[in-house]
């Protein structure tokens, strides 16, 4: 093995965030050398494997072009610690369950037991950078564990937020808006956070790269997923009121959206946003104002969270009503389980409540995905119904009384939707959770089309 590497990365977490942004830097940096290790060996094995554990466009070719070259991926943390010069932190982050904050709070087990493992296997000094997202402060409590032994080594801690959104991952990391890096701002942080600034220059132009003090980092990751999932929730709940009123939520978004100050990304009215960052990181935020007592900052933002819950529970209670108020034993088949297109993830989506609250009516249900079933099936053990997994939509829609979009993979908007028709049950009935049909076209096939935020379309 080529040992002459200017300087060896470590990733501890090899999941969406970890895997991939080292991928990257992998691929970018021949000349370091990126080890990723995880305390799950299946993770690993897969990552060594031509079954990659995630599915993200693009990322199989990234990963294979370095891999065995300048990426490794093992379980050995203890070892990959001792080797590293710089430790990336990705190790997952999620909303606390149980004690104080449960429900609202980051869960800071895995981060700071992954702080106690750098402590107790250094024996050189490193750069720990924080990649997973966490509450302001985080790293002072870093440095604090990391200084606790005086064990003479000198650790600096960096904030180094991932913006990358699933789907579009590799994208995303290879053409970033922005790479941010927090440091202190002593002649050690400033001197570690130029070493981060270098591995990053290797493909991003260097006025991309914006630097802070560390707690401004910390905070603009939150901020900018809240910023985020306000603008989905902005147009969810006008969205309700266009239902009421016959205007078209994509009129509506088109005509703001113009507006430069406003700009068109991000005005897509669906059933809800999920995936593992905004519900999380916007509770986080409020947690933290009221930790700091901005009872009404908090509030403000929470909202953004109940007008989500709201949304995914209009779209139950409209599928309710259209369909003459019972959905006992009725098949509904659902187009798409992915909390977004492009990716197998499901964490947070809405089709699981979705499919929940059908199951409580006593719904059959058929949930068809290109890429999530493996998961929908881990999502929905234990739960009690008549529910099959098909990946053909034609099959998967055959004798059902209605279907609901609710991931917006490219293929749902290009099927033969007469097909479809012919084979169901009638009167046949389409909820599009994405607006991605043309839901005059269906309407003239037969369908009563029901989308989001535009009047629906019935036949009686
Ligand atoms: C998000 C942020 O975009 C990313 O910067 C951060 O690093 C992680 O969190 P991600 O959750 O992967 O990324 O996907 P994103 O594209 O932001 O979509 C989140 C959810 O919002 C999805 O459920 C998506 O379908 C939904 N969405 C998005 C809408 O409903 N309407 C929109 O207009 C855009
Ligand atoms: P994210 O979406 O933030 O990347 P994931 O849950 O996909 O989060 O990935 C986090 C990974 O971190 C998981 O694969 C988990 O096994 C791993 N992990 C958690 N704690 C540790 C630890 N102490 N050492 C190594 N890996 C860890």
């Amino acid at each position: 093995m080529n040992e002459s590497f200017k300087r060896k990365i470590l990733c501890i977490g090899a999941g969406y965030v970890g895997g991939p942004t080292m991928a990257m830097i992998a691929h970018k940096c021949p000349q370091y050398k990126v080890t990723v290790v995880d305390i799950n060996p299946d993770r690993i094995n897969e990552w060594n494997s031509e079954n990659l554990p995630i599915y993200e466009p693009g990322l199989y070719e990234i990963v294979k072009s370095s891999r065995g070259k300048n990426l490794f991926f093992h379980t050995d943390v203890k070892k990959g610690i001792q080797e590293s010069d710089i430790i990336f932190v990705s190790v997952n982050t999620p909303t606390k369950t149980f004690g104080v904050g449960a429900g609202m709070a980051a869960d800071l087990q895995y981060w700071e037991k992954t702080a106690r493992q750098i402590l107790e296997c250094s024996q050189s000094p490193k750069i720990i950078v924080e990649k997973s997202t966490l509450p302001v402060k985080t790293a002072l409590a870093m440095e604090r564990i990391l200084s606790s032994a005086n064990s003479g080594i000198h650790f600096e801690v960096l904030s180094n937020p991932e913006f990358l959104a699933e789907g579009t991952a590799i994208k995303d990391l290879e053409n970033p808006d922005r790479v941010l890096i927090g440091s202190s701002q002593t002649e050690s942080g400033l001197k570690a956070r130029d070493e981060l600034v270098e591995i990053y220059q290797n493909w991003v132009p260097r006025k991309q790269i914006i630097t802070s003090n560390i707690w401004s980092s910390e905070l603009s990751k939150l901020v900018a997923n809240a910023f985020l999932a306000q603008r989905i929730s902005s147009i969810n709940s006008i969205s309700d009121l266009c239902e009421k009123t016959d205007a078209d939520i994509s009129e509506v978004a088109h005509a703001i959206g113009m507006d430069s100050r406003i700009g068109d990304r991000f005005l897509k009215a669906s059933v809800g946003f999920g995936g593992s960052c905004f519900k999380k990181d916007i509770l986080n935020l409020v947690y933290l104002c009221r930790n700091y007592g901005l009872t009404e900052v908090a509030d403000y933002w929470e909202s953004v969270v109940r007008i989500n819950e709201y949304q995914k529970e209009r779209f139950i209670l409209n599928m309710l009503k259209a369909m003459f108020n019972t959905l006992a034993d009725k098949k509904i088949c659902l187009l798409g389980f992915a909390f977004k297109a492009d990716t197998g993830d499901t964490r947070e989506t809405p089709a699981l409540y979705i499919a929940n609250k059908l199951l409580e009516e006593n719904a059959k249900l058929i949930i068809s995905d290109p890429k999530a079933l493996k998961n929908a099936k881990k999502d929905l053990k234990g739960a009690q119904g008549d529910i099959s997994y098909v990946e053909d939509p034609y099959v998967a829609a055959k004798g059902c009384h209605a279907l609901a979009i609710l991931t917006e993979w490219a293929l749902y908007a290009e099927l033969d939707y007469q097909k479809i028709y012919n084979s169901m049950e009638k009167p046949a009935f389409l909820f599009d959770g994405r607006n991605i049909v043309s839901h005059q076209e269906l309407h003239k096939i037969g369908f009563n089309v029901y989308p989001i935020g535009k009047p629906a379309l019935k036949h009686f």
